[in-house]
Parts: structure tokens; sequence; C-alpha cells
């Protein structure tokens, strides 16, 4: 694993809500409420990449020169459904100029392999250059679907270096085979789990987390 591109982020938030949702007791709205939290200052993290421009601002003081993020760019939140979807709601509070593109897959139990259903990911980039794409899914587990995500949008010409993987709780083999595809892709996580079980699970993960969250 090349520990320079993977962020682990904590903090005594993450980590008192890392314990919430992983225990089996908690119900599905509070695995909900924590899951938002760790979103939250995941995101504000990733946020460090955008490009700043200067911007001048008249306050009732003064007019002064500052700094805020270039409206230029085509900032992208895409969603793994179902489980990256808890970090949909946070994304546009924090980043209102980011459009959400969602993208649809699910795991064959045998083969653990993903299957397409959905895909709002437009054909074509235009300026992939100025692309920056977020995408979430709370479990980085085999990492097969992460990695079809990232294909979608490397395919259309956008930097890797402008795509970033936002997860709660990975696994080092998803991590791994992130990695040897796309070695420059930074992957931004609050936890790094012991490994996968047979059933491609996350030990000791919080189960399946999209069940978890919409209570199914
Ligand atoms: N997806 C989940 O929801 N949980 C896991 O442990 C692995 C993949």
């Amino acid at each position: 694993m090349n520990k320079n591109n993977v962020r682990l982020i904590s903090n005594p938030v993450i980590l008192q809500n890392l314990c919430t949702m992983r225990d089996k007791s908690t119900s599905s709205q509070d695995v909900r409420i924590a899951t938002r939290k760790i979103t939250r200052c995941l995101l504000y993290e990733a946020a460090k990449n955008l490009p700043l421009v200067d911007k001048e601002i008249a306050t009732p003081i003064a007019t002064f020169t500052t700094k805020t993020i270039d409206s230029d760019i085509n900032l992208i939140i895409s969603p793994i459904l179902r489980a990256g979807l808890i970090f949909t709601d946070e994304a546009i509070d924090i980043l209102p100029q980011a459009c959400i593109r969602h993208i649809g897959m699910y795991r064959d139990e045998k083969t653990l392999k993903p299957i397409w259903y959905y895909n709002k990911v437009p054909m074509e980039a235009k300026n992939p250059e100025k692309c920056y794409i977020y995408i979430t899914d709370p479990m980085l587990a085999t990492g097969n679907s992460l990695l079809e995500a990232i294909k979608l949008y490397a395919d259309k010409g956008i930097p890797v270096k402008n795509i970033k993987c936002i997860c709660i709780i990975a696994a080092p083999e998803g991590i791994e085979r992130i990695q040897k595809a796309y070695p420059d892709i930074e992957i931004i996580t609050a936890a790094i789990d012991d490994g996968l079980n047979d059933k491609g699970y996350i030990i000791p993960g919080m189960g399946d987390a999209g069940d978890r969250i919409f209570n199914t």
C-alpha cells in the first residue's frame, strides 16, 4: 500500500461517530446521523485540493481582496448507490456549486463483481482539466465498484489527480487494488480495517452499509 496517497483522517469527532456507526445495536437513524457527521469532516478534507482565485469583498468596514473557490471549475460528486448517497446532503450543503452524478452498481453476491444498473455521468467531459470528481462510497471493500467508477471518469480524460475516492471504512485489499490500477489516485478515509471476509465484507467494518443506513 502506498500510504502517501491514502489520507487517513482522524479526530475525536470521527472516532466517536465511527464507534456509533459500527455498533450493531445502533438504530438506523443513529447510524445515518453518525455517518453524516463523518462525511462532513471528510468532505472538508477533500475540498483542500480545489483551486482558489482572488475575490474582492466589501465588508461593512472595508474592501479587501481574499481567496475563494474558482467558480470556473466543474465539481462533481458521484455517489455509488446505495450507500454512497449518505454523502450527498452534506456535500451539496458544503459545496453548493457541485452537481451530483449518481452511479448505480450492486455487487454480484457470488463473483463480488459490480453490476451496473444506473449511470448519470455524461458521455463526454467538457474541459476535463477543470473537472474535479469526488466518488463517494462509505465502504471500500474489494475496490471493484470504485475501480469501475474511477475508470468511467479517467477514460473521459479527467486527470487522475482531480479524482478523489472518499470512503469511511477501507480494507487494505481494496486500497491496494485501486492503487495498482491508479497509483496516483488519492483515497480519503476515516479508518483502515483489518481485511475482508470470504463474502467480501470488511472486518470488523459495520456490516452492510446500505442496509444499516436505509434500514433494509
Ligand atoms: N459493502 C458493505 O456495505 N459492507 C462491507 O463490509 C463491504 C462492502
